[in-house]
């Protein structure tokens, strides 16, 4: 095994095995091993027609200690029943998510980065409509997944900070749709903007609100927050996903003695912010240097030296000296092995 820690992208890595586990005849089954990246499915399946899936994203730390860290894992379950239940799907016991994410991990091992490396074992669970129908309607039949990948970091910036893009030509969730759940029909939604926005030399979108087009609303796959003074400031929006990242950067603002304040956020404000970010699992902290609005071609600059602002850099440092170990992790977050 020959792995380029320091380097590696956030992607797709074949590992040694994942787990899977049916949901037929009203109940869940035993957890299945795999060393296959395939399974096979009905061709009616819910999950193939009509969107009934669910995905989610943790990841595992290889500690300064050198044990491993899994970072507030039972959010993750929670919130995958949340989506679960948002298209009527069955839900996961967390006794069951817990142990198949334990299995895979521990089978997976050798690929989690070592410290100091940067880099950390991404795992995506899914769960599906497995069971066949053609009416618009809930499966009968489950399969819920877990695999697993090193990854660096999501921007290929890593914390350095990065260029976004105001759309306004695209939602990615509607107010009552599906955007407080972690649904693949959302990250199709996103598909056409985001790509546009790449083409376009930018590394993510900020999506607006998709009723009036005033707040701030999620960027790409990721929360966005905004440092005013001793202020974090994040969106309130019945459009985003409630970010296990996030929430986490609220507690330890409050603990460095930051003011937390979740409302709406007028585009125009932006103007005001010192420092901007996007937040999630995959994104940790990216800043953002530069938001350009597509249609009035305002530009909004931040990090004026080039660097990430002085409190996205404490809030970052402090995130991941507790993922890593390095740090007292005074709210209980991590799952030691
Ligand atoms: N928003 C969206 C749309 C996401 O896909 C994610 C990633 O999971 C996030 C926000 C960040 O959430 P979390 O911090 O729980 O990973
Ligand atoms: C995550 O942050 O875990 C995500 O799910 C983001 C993305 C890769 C969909």
């Amino acid at each position: 095994m020959n792995i380029d820690w320091k380097n590696l992208p956030f992607g797709y890595f074949k590992t040694d095995y994942n787990v899977r586990c049916y949901y037929k005849n009203g109940k869940w089954g035993k957890i299945e091993v795999s060393s296959s990246e395939y399974f096979s499915i009905h061709i009616a399946a819910t999950a193939l027609h009509y969107g009934q899936e669910a995905f989610e994203g943790l990841k595992a730390f290889r500690g300064i200690d050198g044990k491993i860290r899994i970072f507030r894992w039972d959010e993750n379950a929670k919130r995958m029943n949340r989506s679960a239940d948002g298209v009527l799907m069955q839900p996961i016991p967390s006794e069951l998510f817990k142990e198949a994410m334990l299995t895979v991990i521990k089978l997976n091992e050798k690929y989690i980065p070592p410290f100091g490396t940067g880099a950390s074992l991404y795992l995506r669970p899914l769960l599906i409509g497995s069971g066949p129908e053609v009416g618009v309607k809930p499966a009968k039949e489950y399969m819920f997944m877990i695999f697993v990948g090193p990854v660096g970091p999501y921007f290929k910036e890593g914390f350095n900070p990065v260029t976004i893009q105001i759309v306004r030509d695209f939602d990615r969730a509607a107010p009552l749709g599906t955007g407080t759940i972690k649904v693949g029909g959302n990250y199709a939604a996103s598909l056409k903007a985001s790509e546009r926005a790449h083409d376009e030399g930018f590394a993510s979108v900020l999506f607006l609100d998709a009723k009036e087009k005033i707040f701030i609303d999620e960027c790409g796959p990721a929360n966005f927050f905004a440092i005013k003074g001793n202020k974090y400031i994040t969106p309130k929006s019945n459009s985003i996903l409630p970010s296990i990242t996030n929430m986490s950067l609220i507690d330890l603002a409050k603990d460095m003695g930051m003011e937390v304040e979740r409302r709406q956020i007028a585009v125009d404000e932006l103007a005001e912010f010192d420092e901007v970010g996007a937040c999630g699992t995959a994104a940790v902290i990216t800043p953002i240097k530069k938001i350009l609005d597509r249609d009035s071609t305002k530009v909004f600059e931040f990090c004026k030296d080039g660097k990430a602002g002085p409190l996205s850099t404490k809030l970052y440092k402090r995130l991941q000296g507790i993922q890593y170990g390095e740090v007292e992790d005074k709210f209980g977050w991590n799952l030691i092995l």
